[in-house]
């Protein structure tokens, strides 16, 4: 006999979307241009090809509201497997009593655990078109190595890495994944690039920090012809391939009739929310919706909750170009905290200017409040979720209490960006108690415009 799965709410592999979106087209005004640091003048975006591939250039900047993605994309993401199912928590709903309705969109089933591969996937394959033999790029804890690895031993590419060095060394794990796809990983500071060999004479034992991996990762893209430069989060373009995350979630919830009152995910540079919410906020900019939008971060890395709205450098060594975002300083020191993937300074221009406008809010949790949701929903779902996506799981969870207090049947929407299968030493920290939470005391946001 058959049953009906109504956990899942599941898209045959012809509803998936066929275009990104991108939200530039329907923002109430164009995003503050990226600045040439040495003139203080709107960068030309030719200046960035010696870094980027051209087609991912056009698309930063193209003002076009849908871009079709190339069959060669569509055909890889069918592989991840793309369409992700779209899943009722109804395990946490009935553990926490709460009349409220409760979806996660799963990204965590790809290959490589997170979402990252919907981005990956698309910078190898402009880059391969383009040419390019060789990719560079950085990692945290991670993620972003392991979907970049991944994506380029599917489209034949050389790949090397930059990992922060704390995490290379403690967390091997993602940094084995990289090499077993064929990536060469270095700890980064490492003794491959200018930036780094300096970093390291003056302190051999360097912990690194996401903005100098970046910052090598671009010194090695510009001394090696045949390389380009892959970011995983913060621009434009990045943002512009995880559309695909909200535009099937969009379809999944007009077949079960439903609409989300609130939508909410984690952010780190702000790229699996933006793919998420972007969609779905398209309504609210077009005045046909009044969905609430939380964007959930950490409390050490602050840097919506307490950052400046300001042109900031994206990375360390000030080889980016200047960016409009919220940020709490490209020397700020984020703390060692274990969700890896949310320790960056700055956030995408596009999330800056929606929190910035009220479109959008967003809040901040310390370690113990989002290992604690987790561990309620592993208790209630069987689940491990990736220590970044707790973050917005905290903010489920305490809506999810809040309606059932109200007796309101709110439906809540989560992007459910990883799971945390290969984060067990930071739960095995948090069962044994010994987490420690973090906050800046002082925030210093430089100026670089007068
Ligand atoms: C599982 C997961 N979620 C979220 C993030 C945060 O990145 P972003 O804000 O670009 O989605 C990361 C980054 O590595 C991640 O690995």
């Amino acid at each position: 006999m058959s049953k009906k799965n109504e956990a899942f709410v599941t898209l045959n592999p012809d509803e998936m979307p066929t275009s990104y979106y991108n939200i530039q087209a329907d923002l109430p005004e164009p995003l503050p241009p990226p600045l040439d640091p040495s003139t203080l003048k709107p960068i030309n975006p030719s200046l960035l090809e010696r870094i980027f591939a051209k087609e991912l250039i056009k698309q930063e900047v193209s003002q076009e509201r849908y871009i079709k993605i190339p069959d060669e994309i569509l055909d890889a993401y069918l592989r991840l497997p793309r369409p992700t199912p779209l899943y009722r928590a109804r395990r946490l709903e009935k553990y926490l009593k709460t009349p409220a309705h409760i979806f996660f969109k799963c990204e965590n089933f790809s290959p490589t655990g997170s979402h990252k591969t919907n981005t990956a996937i698309a910078q190898a394959y402009y880059n391969k078109k383009q040419g390019i033999q060789r990719l560079a790029t950085e990692t945290g804890a991670g993620q972003w190595g392991t979907a970049l690895a991944f994506a380029s031993a599917m489209f034949d590419l050389k790949c090397r890495i930059y990992m922060v060095r704390t995490s290379y060394q403690q967390k091997p794990g993602r940094r084995i994944i990289s090499q077993l796809y064929g990536a060469e990983m270095f700890p980064s500071p490492s003794d491959q690039t200018n930036f780094g060999r300096k970093l390291l004479k003056e302190n051999p034992n360097h912990a690194g920090t996401l903005g100098i991996a970046i910052t090598e990762a671009i010194e090695d893209t510009v001394t090696h012809d045949d390389t380009r430069y892959s970011l995983g989060s913060v621009l434009n373009h990045v943002l512009l391939h995880q559309t695909v995350i909200g535009l099937e979630a969009k379809k999944q919830f007009e077949l079960i009739d439903t609409f989300p009152d609130v939508v909410c995910g984690c952010i780190g540079g702000g790229s699996n929310y933006a793919g998420f919410c972007f969609p779905f906020m398209m309504d609210r900019l077009k005045g046909k919706s009044d969905m609430e939008f939380v964007a959930c971060e950490s409390k050490a890395v602050p840097h919506t909750t307490k950052g400046t709205y300001t042109y900031d450098h994206g990375d360390t060594g000030k080889m980016t170009p200047l960016i409009k975002m919220l940020t709490i300083g490209s020397e700020y020191a984020c703390p060692p905290i274990h969700a890896g993937g949310l320790r960056y300074h700055g956030m995408a221009p596009a999330i800056s200017y929606l929190i910035c406008n009220n479109y959008m809010r967003s809040v901040a949790y310390s370690q113990t409040e989002i290992f604690e949701a987790a561990q309620t929903l592993a208790r209630a779902e069987g689940l491990i979720i990736a220590p970044e996506t707790a973050h917005s799981l905290r903010f489920v969870i305490d809506e999810a209490l809040r309606c059932k207090k109200a007796n309101e049947k709110k439906v809540i929407a989560m992007n459910y960006s990883g799971h945390g299968l290969l984060d067990l030493s930071a739960y095995e920290q948090f069962l044994a108690g010994k987490l420690v939470d973090f906050e800046p005391e002082r925030i210093v946001v430089p100026t670089y415009i007068p």
